[in-house]
């Protein structure tokens, strides 16, 4: 599952996201997202903004089975 972290750097927040191998992200660029830096769709409510597509290469890890 994807996670994240924000630090501040030389006076501005830097995010950094961390993604399993095979996985998916919408990220949100138009900074209206309740959960950014992920993309909630409230982009549809701006008009010519939309998510970045962010795929890990890889195949997802095997799921265990038990
Ligand atoms: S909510 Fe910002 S791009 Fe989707």
């Amino acid at each position: 599952m994807a996670s994240y972290t924000t630090e501040e750097r030389n006076g501005h927040p830097r995010t950094t996201v961390k993604l399993e191998p095979g996985e998916r992200v919408a990220l949100c660029r138009c900074f209206q997202s309740k959960k950014f830096p992920l993309c909630d769709g409230t982009h549809r409510d701006v008009p010519g903004k939309g998510p970045v597509i962010v795929e890990a290469p890889g195949e997802p890890p095997a799921a265990k089975e038990g």
